[in-house]
């Protein structure tokens, strides 16, 4: 697991852009991944977690996607969990919006650094919702965006208490391309993972043994964006559809 940048825990005095400039930029810089625990804190992160039980649940009376069966390709076979795609605005989803605003910031506090290899973002995908149920499925090695289809950063929000890979498996393991190292990240609740989206991270869920929730958002790179719609290579249903970032509100 990449050890990125100075900082211990930080705590309640850092502020997201600090975080940014002292953590993501130079562990994005350095090893193309980083783990940022503490994200949210204990707060807004039970929060967070709150909304997706309910989501699990079937619950979200509004009809803002309950987390539904996989059943277009990729198959079963190769990716194991159930997922349901938020906007933030729906009914009983703020928490998430609220956490889709922070990784906003982050990401857009990075970029605007230069931290993120001069990538000029101009949007992301919604959220996300990921379930696997606990029955051994995972997800196969896999690229996010191996053919340029405009994806450049990939954020996964985790969100499992007491998780312990040894009982419960479930660890995402990343074999970044030209080094020899493999990056195991367990998937504890309130740590966000951030990694390049392109073939430089292949990496796959091993089998989960307890029921596995993430949330993932991935952002756009304005150019590659722009040319993948003239190539037609965009990404098909909801990882092709763009949104706007948060305005920044600082
Ligand atoms: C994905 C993915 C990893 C994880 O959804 O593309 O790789 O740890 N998820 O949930
Ligand atoms: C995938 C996937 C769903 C979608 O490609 O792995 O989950 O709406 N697609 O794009
Ligand atoms: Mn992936």
């Amino acid at each position: 697991l990449p050890v990125c940048g100075p900082p211990p825990a930080p705590g309640p005095g850092w502020s997201t852009e600090r975080v940014a400039r002292q953590y993501i930029v130079p562990c994005m810089r350095y090893y193309g991944i980083c783990v940022k625990d503490g994200f949210l804190g204990p707060g807004p992160g039970g929060r967070v977690l709150a909304e997706v039980e309910q989501l699990a649940r079937g619950g979200a009376a509004s009809g803002g996607g309950q987390l539904v069966s996989q059943r277009s390709i990729p198959s079963q076979s190769i990716r194991g969990d159930r997922i349901a795609w938020v906007g933030g605005g729906e009914d009983h989803c703020g928490a998430i919006g609220a956490l889709m605003a922070h990784i906003d910031q982050a990401v857009m506090h990075s970029a605007a650094r230069g931290g993120l290899g001069g990538r000029f973002i101009n949007g992301r995908t919604k959220a996300m919702v990921a379930c696997y149920p606990g029955d051994g499925t995972g997800y196969v090695c896999h690229v996010d965006n191996p053919n340029g289809d405009g994806r450049c950063i990939t954020c996964i929000y985790y969100l499992n208490k007491d998780w312990d890979v040894q009982q419960h498996g479930g660890l995402l393991q990343i074999y970044p391309e030209g080094h020899n190292v493999v990056a195991n990240i367990e998937p504890l609740f309130d740590r966000l993972l951030i990694f390049w989206s392109d073939r430089r991270n292949p990496h796959e869920v091993k089998p989960a043994y307890a029921t596995r929730y993430a949330i993932t958002v991935w952002y756009f790179d304005a150019k590659e964006r722009t040319e993948a719609k003239e190539k037609h290579r965009l990404a098909t249903g909801q990882k092709g559809l763009q949104v706007p970032v948060t305005q920044n509100r600082t």
